[in-house]
């Protein structure tokens, strides 16, 4: 267990150590962000005078102005419905949604496009195999297994699960440093547990699991995983046959896309097992009065309703983007802020980072200030234009395991500089305990 945050302790004097030095990297500079900021207008804004630090990627990223054109113009000069119409505009929408869909299919190294089934987002997704999958394997007396690191976007929905089919749910528990061993893992995976459900990459600390070794210890159990790739599409090319995963999901708003459209991919022969989740227009073969309902296959069963398609078009532009830029260039970006996060933040006095999130980089740095509430600590830096997510990052239990009432996420995207990474030093040189840590000292909402 790491230190409760002692919320009465007397401040440290955290102006007497005060550097005015510039941050470092162990890994040198890195060009990209001050490359790619233009391509960012939301950056261009400023509040109370001062230009905007936005580090809250985790929550949601920001979008270039070639994911925004991409809609636009898709509104512009394509909108009609998808599949339903025998006209030309009509082929055209449907054939710039499955260009999408193939595009999706590259970025993730899916087999088939018709793997790939477009959703709003990861809960949606999960909500989705939960209600499907979940139903379908998981019965009474039977386990689920996952993470103690879990958002609980992959937690609720299982547990839901668990408690209307008499199933149990089994969490195996992250270390003192938040990490979850494949060795763990591998002892949870009894007789009884029929599905697993794991993240990637812990939206608190950016701890990145071993979902390769995870999945291959479950795959000997005849145990299907779905993982939770929120927090690892943005940072690092995954390859979803390489990892030989199940189901893979995430959200297109963190990954430089538009809101309310995801992905859930499934394993073709997995996949076309899945009952419709809802049902209604364009999901069927045939109605009558008088027959069964005839459904047509994934993915098109998996999507009832008119899809986002203006949000399939805007994910697609976001991962030719982030494409053109370079995968090798943005992990190599992402360690550079992340290790100078580290050294420099680290440093302060009164300040201490949770996990190890050095060990494997993936563009998030959690801390928490000694005696100061993280609200109050969010509050301070967005007086100095920092935006940052402060609380629990809704996984509430993770948090838990630390003995602290939350923490502050520091979570970088592919715009952030070194320039930010000292400017959130020098403003944490200064931040003294508000209302938060006087009123509320233990309380937590987010
Ligand atoms: C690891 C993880 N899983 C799931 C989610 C939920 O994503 P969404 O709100 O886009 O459905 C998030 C969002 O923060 C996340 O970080």
């Amino acid at each position: 267990m790491v230190d409760l945050v002692d919320m009465t302790s007397a401040r440290r004097n955290r102006s007497s150590r005060a550097e005015s030095s510039p941050v470092r990297s162990a890994t040198g500079e890195s060009a990209l962000g001050e490359t790619v900021r233009a391509d960012f207008p939301i950056l261009a804004r400023r509040f109370g005078g001062q230009p905007l630090v936005y580090l809250d990627n985790a929550a949601t990223a920001q979008k270039p102005q070639r994911v925004l054109d991409a809609i636009v113009d898709h509104y512009a000069a394509a909108n009609s419905n998808v599949g339903r119409g025998y006209y030309r505009l009509s082929h055209l929408a449907t054939d710039v949604y499955e260009q999408a869909r193939e595009t999706v299919r590259r970025a993730i190294g899916a087999e088939h496009p018709d793997e790939v089934v477009f959703v709003p987002g990861t809960t949606a997704a999960v909500n989705l195999l939960a209600d499907t999958l979940g139903r379908d394997l998981v019965g009474g007396g039977d386990q689920v297994a996952v993470t103690g690191m879990e958002h609980n976007s992959n937690l609720l929905p299982w547990r839901r699960l668990c408690e209307s089919v008499g199933a149990e749910l089994v969490v195996v528990p992250a270390d003192e440093r938040g990490r979850v061993s494949a060795e763990d893992f591998a002892a949870a995976l009894g007789p009884r547990v029929k599905l697993a459900a794991i993240t990637h990459v812990s939206n608190v600390l950016g701890t990145v699991n071993p979902v390769r070794d995870m999945i291959a210890h479950a795959h000997r159990h005849d145990v299907p995983v779905v993982v939770d790739g929120a927090q690892a599409v943005p940072h690092r090319p995954v390859d979803v046959r390489d990892l030989d995963a199940d189901f893979y999901v995430f959200s297109g708003h963190k990954v430089y896309g538009p809101m309310g459209i995801g992905v859930l991919y499934g394993r073709r022969d997995l996949l076309h097992r899945l009952e419709p989740y809802q049902v209604g227009g364009g999901t069927v073969k045939g109605v009558s009065t008088t027959e069964p309902v005839r459904y047509v296959p994934a993915p098109a069963r998996l999507e009832a309703g008119t899809p986002h398609i203006a949000g399939a078009v805007g994910l697609a532009a976001a991962f030719d983007y982030l494409d053109e830029l370079g995968w090798d260039t943005i992990r190599e970006h992402d360690e550079t802020l992340v290790l100078a996060a580290v050294d420099a933040v680290g440093a302060v006095p009164g300040v201490r980072v949770v996990g190890d999130p050095a060990a494997d980089p993936n563009g998030i740095v959690s801390i928490v200030v000694d005696g100061i509430h993280p609200y109050d600590v969010g509050g301070h830096l967005d007086a100095h234009g920092i935006a940052v997510r402060s609380g629990v990052h809704c996984a509430n239990t993770f948090v838990d395991t630390f003995g602290v009432v939350g923490t502050v996420r520091l979570s970088f995207g592919i715009y952030n500089t070194l320039a930010e990474v000292e400017l959130v030093r020098d403003a944490l040189r200064t931040v003294t305990p508000g209302t938060w840590t006087t009123e509320h000292p233990t309380e937590r909402f987010l």
